[in-house]
């Protein structure tokens, strides 16, 4: 068994990966396969908290996946899996709905935002869906946590609700760090630079989705929108320009200020053109190498054979100790 400290992430086969999710979690994941345990998660579960096509889900799911591969995530390295096909995910879910308050459920932001948007389908799942996200981290004793800042909110909880286990039935879970990234922690929306870039939207132009293509990026890096006045540097005032530089700066493994410097006197028109060609150069071959693994089904089913047995088999270990704790019987 390895001694390293383990890490857990996932992402929903929701629609179009975007770039947002990409600099905010996915280009990240594979940096810590020599360093941390790692575990990577497909949360199927989680999309269906907004209603699916089911047969696109299943496409998206392979996706995913895929370019989990492609981004360099390991199966020798990492654990890849589908959340449903370790169903310990949902047993723990229902041990600690019965430790977490309606009320700590209701306040969550993304719980409020997502019941705004769709006011004809406010289900349970959509409010309990944190309680899930605690479950996916807890049951691996994760120590580390990568994510955006939209998550952050969720990691709160999830620290929140393993402390109030332990103190309640003594010592069982790891209370997890999150792993917020300084730059590009979250991306906004190319058309709205005020709202996160997000996978959802229904105006395409508002986000670049991983399997865009080359003339795709172009078009919606040219009608991205900019602010008032000239000057290409982050400021508070300029959402759209801060945004564009955020995009190169992290891309190019540069800082803000290096950034800055490389635009001083160049048009709004060149820069987002600069910003689209290191788009393109980035997640070009990711969208090429995604698509060739695509192709081989067989490869992609072996891997989430291996990597649901090996998550199985931790995720039982933690489930029967906290079955053992809150008074159940051993089957
Ligand atoms: P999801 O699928 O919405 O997003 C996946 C990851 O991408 C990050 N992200 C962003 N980062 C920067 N800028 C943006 N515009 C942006 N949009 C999204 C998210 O913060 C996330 O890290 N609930 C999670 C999935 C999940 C999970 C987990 C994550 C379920 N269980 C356990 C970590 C651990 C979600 O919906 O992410």
């Amino acid at each position: 068994m390895s001694d390293k400290k383990r890490l857990f992430s996932g992402i929903q086969p929701t629609g179009n990966i975007t770039l947002g999710n990409y600099i905010g979690a996915l280009r990240n994941f594979s940096t810590f396969q020599d360093e941390f345990d790692c575990i990577y998660c497909v949360v199927d579960l989680h999309s269906l908290t907004v209603r699916q096509n089911p047969a696109q889900l299943r496409k998206n799911t392979y996706e995913l996946l895929a370019l989990y591969l492609a981004c360099g995530l390991d199966p020798a390295k990492s654990t890849l899996f589908i959340q449903s096909h370790v169903s310990e995910h949902a047993e723990l879910a229902w041990i600690l709905n019965t430790i977490t308050y309606v009320g700590e459920l209701s306040r969550m932001t993304q719980f409020k935002d997502k019941s705004s948007k769709h006011q004809d389908n406010i289900n349970m799942g959509l409010m309990d869906y944190p309680v899930l996200m605690v479950s996916d981290i807890l049951l691996y004793q994760t120590a580390l946590v990568p994510i955006g800042a939209d998550q952050k909110q969720h990691l709160e909880l999830t620290r929140d609700i393993a402390h109030r286990f332990n103190t309640s039935y003594s010592d069982t879970f790891v209370v997890p760090e999150p792993f917020i990234p300084k730059a590009g922690a979250r991306i906004m929306s190319l058309a709205e630079p005020t709202s996160k870039m997000s996978k959802s939207d229904e105006n395409i132009k508002g986000f670049i989705s991983l399997t865009d293509d080359d003339e795709t990026i172009r078009r919606k890096l040219k009608s991205a929108v900019t602010d008032s006045g000239n000057e290409i540097v982050a400021r508070d005032d300029k959402h759209g320009v801060t945004n564009l530089l955020t995009i190169y700066a992290t891309l190019n493994n540069i800082t803000m200020q290096e950034a800055e410097k490389a635009f001083v006197g160049v048009s709004y028109a060149d820069f987002k053109m600069a910003v689209a060609d290191i788009i393109i150069e980035t997640i070009a071959p990711i969208r090429e190498l995604k698509n060739e693994i695509l192709a081989d089904k067989g490869n992609l089913d072996k891997v989430l054979t291996d990597g649901a047995e090996r998550a199985r088999f931790m995720a039982r270990k933690t489930l029967s100790k906290v079955y053992k704790k809150v008074g159940l019987i051993q089957r």
